[in-house]
Order: C-alpha cells, then structure tokens, then sequence
C-alpha cells in the first residue's frame, strides 16, 4: 500500500482500521522492530497515544477518531444502551492524552458533534456514521496538499540554477509516520527532492528520537537519503552556511501564528534568523487554532522526567537523584517564521493579519 499525493507517495502507512480494530504501527519500537499495536477500545487508543505509540499532531487526530470508531463498535456488541455515556466518556478520555497537538481536540470534537447529533438514530447506524466521520478527518489530511506549495515557495526563495542541490534540515517527525499522508514537513522535502537533488539533515530530537528513529527510518524506506545531526550541532551547522531552509511541522499555530512545535524548534527559528535562513513551518489548516489568540495560551505538554533520565527504558544516563525536566513542546514567536504553509496557501509575515485569510471559513 501506498499513500499518494500529488505525483508524490510513500511506503509508509502506520495504520489501518477495519471492523473495530485500529492497527497502528508501534513508533517506540521502531526502528528496530515493525510491530502493529490492536486498539479495539478508546481507552487503548488514548493510551497509545499518551505512551507514544502513535504521535505526530495528525496522526493522533486520526487516531482518535478511530479509536471512538472502536468505541462504537465495542459499545454496539456488548451494551448499546450504553453508547452515548461510552462514546462521551471515550472522547473525555482522548482528548487529554495529549495536550498541545489541536488536531486531537479538533477530530475528538468532529466524532463527538456525530454523536449528540444523532440520538433518534439506531446504534448500529450510529457506528457506521461515526466511522464514516473518522474515514473523513483521515482522508482530509491525507489529501491535505502541502508538499507542492511549500516546494514552490522555497524554489521562489532560492531561485537555485537547475539541478543544482539544496540542504534542508528538519527537526522530529513530520512526515507519513506523524500524518495520515506523505506528511507535512516532509511532505515538502519529498516535494523537494522530485525537483532537485536535495540533502536533508534530520535532528536526532533527544530524548525520544524521532529523528534518529523515525525520520531516518521513513526516509530511508522511501530510498531519501539523509544526515542524522545531534540537536546541539543544528545551530552552528545553520551558521556555516550548509543549511538552505529549515522546515519543520507544528502541533499547534496560535491565530497571531505563533508556532507550538517539538521543543528545540524555537531554537532553530533562532539560529535561522540569526543567519538570514528560511525558517518554514508546514502545517494543515487543522492544526490552525483561531480560538487560541497567541503562544502564550498554548498548553505545554510537560512528559515525565524519566523520559530524560533514560536513554531507553530502563538504561539510565543520569546520575540516581538528579532531577530533570522535560517540556515537549517549545513556542516560536511569529516573527522568526519566514513562512507557514498549509493546503490552502501560504502566510508570510505579518502573520497576524495574513494567517487569517487562511483559517477555515476565511
Ligand atoms: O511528540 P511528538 O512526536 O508527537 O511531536 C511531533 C511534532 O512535534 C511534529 O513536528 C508535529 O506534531 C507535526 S507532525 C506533522
């Protein structure tokens, strides 16, 4: 199988659901072992979710969905009565797993609206509906084109000759692993590399790894070649000169386009403006949240400090009794993003005023 957009596709597809059961492609595991996960219930869902299992802002929108998909259907073969005090609690349940990805609240929201709508409904037709509404969060991001326009805004940037090569560097995972597409920030490095020869230096993003682990692994898969860089050598790299734009994802754009990303993002847009680089943050207009007026209003998502301490579940890297802490998330001011591009356009600065032209409903 593979997903499609554009002229552009991937091997990768970390999830399936049929009749009841989400199959997700366990992330902790990779890159070392490919190992699906069952979720046949909301709260094996939200769990996936909160121990990363699945992760990517929307790919656990996606997730969510299906997991009250799997709700439903639970509910429907045990106790249908039950339906509406399961499927509300499962939705409670889904949405606090994570707090800083919108995408997770927006697609619980789109799931729990099917269910108050529908009460003189049967169970059964009830099921199918939500199905049918989780089929369209996934399909809407899968078709959710960003890779073209963000390849064409960077090509207008750099005006390169032909075939001359660009590096680009890109931060965590937002590619097909962290949507349910060929992704966002890699989307746009896909895009890249149909038109140029591209070299692409992939962060580590300690203490998970994503980069190492799962950039790496997705890229490598699809025949991208790519450099793993430690997190703490992005910044001179960025000033040599060997970086032609940094591009990475977002969970989170507050409506003045503030940029809640993977922590560390805040320091490349730093090091970016720093050196006169393009910093772009490739997002679906899902992940826009106009209720949310600036960064400061961006809940943080603080992980346990043993994700830190160990290296990987139970090596332990620190010292017993030192303290650590780890918030997952950092907030890039709206001014260091020289560009946000989404499936409809694309905002450059001022964002306050030219992010609105994008948000649904615009
Ligand atoms: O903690 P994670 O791995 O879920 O963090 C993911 C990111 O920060 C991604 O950059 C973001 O969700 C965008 S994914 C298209």
């Amino acid at each position: 199988v593979s997903t499609t957009s554009s002229s552009l596709s991937t091997s990768v597809v970390p999830w399936r659901y049929a009749a009841g059961r989400l199959h997700l492609l366990d992330q902790r595991r990779l890159p070392n072992e490919e190992v699906f996960l069952d979720c046949e219930s909301a709260a094996q869902t939200a769990e996936a979710i909160r121990s990363l299992a699945v992760r990517g802002a929307p790919l656990i929108g996606v997730a969510a969905a299906f997991g009250l998909a799997a709700e439903a259907r639970r509910v429907l073969s045990r106790s249908p009565g039950d339906f509406d005090v399961a499927l509300e609690a499962g939705a409670d349940r889904l949405a606090a797993a994570r707090p800083t990805a919108v995408n997770l609240s927006g697609a619980v929201e789109r799931i729990r609206r099917v269910v108050r709508e529908t009460p003189l409904l049967t169970p059964l037709e009830r099921t199918l509906l939500v199905e049918k509404e989780a089929e369209a969060v996934a399909e809407e991001d899968r078709l959710a084109c960003i890779a073209e326009r963000g390849a064409s805004w960077l090509e207008a940037r750099w005006n390169l000759p032909p075939g001359a090569s660009a590096t680009v560097l890109t931060h965590c995972n937002a590619g097909a692993l962290a949507t349910a597409g060929i992704g966002t920030a890699l989307g746009v490095v896909r895009g890249l590399s149909a038109r140029r020869p591209v070299v692409v230096f992939a962060d580590e993003t300690r203490p998970f790894f994503q980069g190492a682990r799962l950039t790496a692994w997705e890229l490598l898969r699809d025949g991208v070649a790519v450099t793993l860089l430690p997190d703490v050598a992005a910044a001179w790299t960025i000033a040599s000169g060997a970086v032609a734009a940094v591009i990475v994802g977002a969970d989170r754009i507050a409506r003045n386009g503030d940029v809640a990303n993977k922590v560390g993002t805040y320091g490349l847009a730093l090091a970016c403006r720093a050196n006169g680089v393009p910093f772009v943050v490739a997002a679906p207009t899902s992940t826009l949240d106009p209720l949310t007026l600036s960064g400061a209003d961006i809940p943080i998502e603080r992980r346990s400090s043993e994700e830190v301490l160990e290296l990987a579940p139970g090596v332990r890297v620190a010292p017993a009794g030192v303290t650590a802490l780890y918030p997952a998330f950092d907030v890039t001011p709206s001014a260091l993003v020289d560009a946000i591009v989404t499936e409809v356009g694309v905002s450059v600065p001022p964002h306050e005023i030219n992010l609105r032209e994008l948000l649904p409903g615009a």
